[in-house]
């Protein structure tokens, strides 16, 4: 009896709790505005092609310069952006079909969405956004100046929301679209060694979360997708099975036929590779005690 009188007290909370929820959703979740005038709207640069477009942002090197060359392969017109213009022409000869490259840098958001634009115009149009930056290389995350991890801030947070908010905006304005942002294993909890970057890159994976739960509120057919990696020997020059307390590094091509099967999928959240899903489900499990005396020990950090 006394259960059954529980129950009966818990359910109008859960509805009156879902409906607060529904009524706040309805008033102050972030809305998708109509593509502004100076922004392109898709009617007026969608050119008559079934070929898709993808623009990837962070081409230069690592996972977005192979996953342009996944891209171009399967069919896409690819449009490649970075800071180093001379990479992004070595990559452009080295794909076959049809290119563009922009020089971007994402710490100047007003530059970077203009160019942004100008490419989606230059390229006829835009089925496929994906966000690949990280301000990382250019911090001293042991430094206590804070300037020092600026780069993480104005790259992974405000770079990475003026170009995703860009890119979004055109898709409203035509109504389909897919935006795919990098976040990172160190976002999902609070990591020691990398402040700045852990806390950069869970703004990522809320924000992308926020934004594909007002579409789909909204039923509106455009898609997000967080690729969420660990370890990846993405880069040339560092290899991160010798760096300490690296663990489950994965190379470059598996990481990156991953995130292109997620991507062709439409996942909302892809953990590269699949294994550390089991980490992402762990996490919020460990009190706070032993995941700081795991992860102090060496080789145990998660
Ligand atoms: N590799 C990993 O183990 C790992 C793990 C977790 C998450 N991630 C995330 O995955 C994504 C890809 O990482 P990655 O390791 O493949 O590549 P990466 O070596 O970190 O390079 C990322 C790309 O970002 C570009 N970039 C950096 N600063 C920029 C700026 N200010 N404006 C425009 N572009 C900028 C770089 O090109 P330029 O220098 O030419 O501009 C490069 O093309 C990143 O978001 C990273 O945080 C990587």
């Amino acid at each position: 009896m006394q259960k059954r009188k529980k129950i009966l007290l818990i359910v109008p909370m859960l509805i009156g709790f879902l409906g607060a929820l529904h009524a706040l959703n309805a008033h102050s979740c972030v809305l998708l505005p109509k593509a502004k005038s100076n922004q392109p709207t898709s009617e007026a640069i969608t050119r008559g092609t079934t070929q898709k477009r993808a623009i990837v942002i962070g081409a230069s090197i690592g996972m977005g310069r192979e996953l342009s060359k996944l891209l171009a392969a399967d069919g896409y017109i690819v449009g490649m952006a970075a800071r180093r213009i001379s990479l992004l022409e070595k990559i452009q000869q080295e794909i076959p079909t049809q290119t563009y490259i922009a020089q971007m840098d994402a710490s100047k958001p007003d530059e970077a969405i203009d160019k942004l634009n100008t490419m989606i115009k230059d390229m006829g149009g835009l089925d496929l956004l994906v966000i690949a930056t990280t301000g990382f290389w250019d911090c001293d995350f042991s430094d206590s100046d804070w300037k020092k991890s600026l780069p993480v801030l104005t790259v992974d947070v405000v770079g990475f929301f003026a170009l995703a908010r860009t890119g979004l905006n055109f898709f409203a304005d035509q109504g389909y679209g897919h935006l795919v942002g990098f976040s990172s294993i160190d976002g999902l909890h609070g990591v020691a060694s990398c402040p700045a970057y852990s806390a950069s890159k869970a703004f990522c994976s809320r924000y992308l979360e926020a934004e594909r739960n007002n579409l789909i509120q909204k039923n509106i057919p455009i898609f997000v997708t967080d690729i969420c990696p660990g370890f990846v020997n993405s880069r040339g020059d560092i290899d991160y099975t010798k760096v300490p307390l690296a663990y489950w590094v994965e190379p470059l091509d598996k990481a990156t036929k991953e995130i292109f099967e997620a991507i062709k999928n439409k996942e909302h959240i892809a953990y590269i590779t699949k294994r550390w899903q089991k980490v992402a489900a762990l996490l919020p499990l460990i009190p706070n005690d032993l995941y700081n005396a795991l992860s102090a020990r060496p080789g145990g950090g998660f």
